[in-house]
């Protein structure tokens, strides 16, 4: 009978080669395309400070990651973001927020990544709507 070997794995034949994938506890997903931050469809927004403010609450947050992302299908509620809880049970995963268009929109959403990312930001809350998937085609 042969000597049966002991199976070997990536992280014993390259100590510090194998590392877990760092997952975010939540990704803010933050339209931009042909109508969310777009001075043509809303001249009165700074979509730009928007961004870079989202940009420096995800910086100080290591648990929130901000993503820019193409048309997300509801431009009609442009400026939109969604935010993603990867972890989360599928019905509670995604919240959407639309009409992000005034810095009190903006600000609340950066202070609540920047303050842990739990729960709702109340004063948002008037900007959520319910994202209806597209239909399958049969
Ligand atoms: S460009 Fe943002 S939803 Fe279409």
């Amino acid at each position: 009978m042969q000597p049966v070997a002991a199976p070997l794995d990536l992280a014993t034949l390259y100590p510090g080669s194998v590392s877990k994938p760092s997952q975010p506890d939540v990704v803010v997903m933050l339209c931009r395309d042909c109508c969310c931050g777009t001075t043509k469809k809303h001249p009165r927004t700074d979509h730009e400070e928007q961004q870079l403010a989202l940009e420096a609450a995800a910086a100080d947050n290591p648990a929130v990651e901000l993503r820019i992302v193409d048309c997300l299908d509801e431009c009609d509620r442009s400026n939109v973001a969604v935010i993603r809880r990867p972890s989360a049970a599928r019905k509670d995963r995604d919240t959407w927020l639309g009409g992000l268009l005034i810095p009190s929109a903006t600000e609340a959403l950066a202070d609540w990544v920047r303050d842990g990312a739990q729960g709702l930001p109340p004063r948002i809350e008037a900007h959520v709507f319910r994202h209806l998937p597209p239909r399958k085609k049969r």
